[in-house]
């Protein structure tokens, strides 16, 4: 196979290159935001899956908790739905997480167990306060991942992902919430939050324990 021919290369080989950047930068600085990390077939359906009439059964976050539902709603103001086992597109999704699974218990010995994932969406004024997804001793999320599906996002819908950084939290890293784009850290390392959305906003959020 020749590098000076990238159509020459396979998509198995591309996302093994992924993985390895991945687990380096979890290794490194906690947390990594990959542009296009998810196949284009896989990426388009789960797209087509949020934007169809028939799309997931959202349910607003947080309801049936411990937490009234009126201070949920002034800490995040999503409406989620657990992947379903029995959509062909959820089987496809569970899949590609599980050889990412397999990735990072290879190079980083993580012993991860398989993903629990929800779509997640944000309509206009949307949006999840600064939080953490683990405490560490507290609950055994280990890994967290996030990836966007809005196919046409543009910077006036806002809605970014904010990662807080660095050994006292305090770089902040800007992510677009554009189709494709991968956002993994340590569940109990990266205070995070979802800015104000101007528009709807489409994600699935995942958490290897
Ligand atoms: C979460 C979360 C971010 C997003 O559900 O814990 O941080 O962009 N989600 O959906
Ligand atoms: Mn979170």
């Amino acid at each position: 196979m020749s590098p000076s021919n990238p159509t020459s290369i396979n998509i198995d080989v591309i996302q093994a290159v992924l993985f390895d950047v991945i687990c380096k930068d979890l290794s490194t600085k906690s947390y990594s935001v990959q542009k296009n990390a998810i196949p284009e077939e896989l990426i388009n359906l789960l797209c087509e899956r949020v934007n169809s009439e028939d799309g997931p059964h959202y349910k607003s976050a947080g309801i049936g908790r411990s937490v009234s539902q009126h201070k949920n709603q002034s800490v995040r103001r999503d409406k989620i739905a657990w992947i379903d086992d029995d959509m062909l597109i959820d089987q496809k999704w569970n899949l590609w997480t599980e050889t990412l699974r397999t990735a990072l218990n290879r190079q980083l010995f993580m012993g991860l167990t398989p993903i629990e994932c929800h779509y997640a969406r944000y309509e206009k004024g949307g949006f999840y306060k600064k939080h953490i997804d683990a405490f560490s001793g507290t609950d055994n999320r280990k890994i967290s991942i996030v990836i966007f599906l809005n196919d046409a996002w543009k910077t006036a819908d806002e809605g970014e992902l904010m990662l807080y950084v660095g050994p006292d939290h305090d770089e902040k890293i800007l992510v677009s919430p554009e189709i494709g784009t991968l956002v993994i850290f340590l569940s109990t390392e990266v205070p995070h939050e979802v800015l104000p959305t101007n528009g709807t906003r489409n994600s699935i959020a995942g958490w290897y324990r």
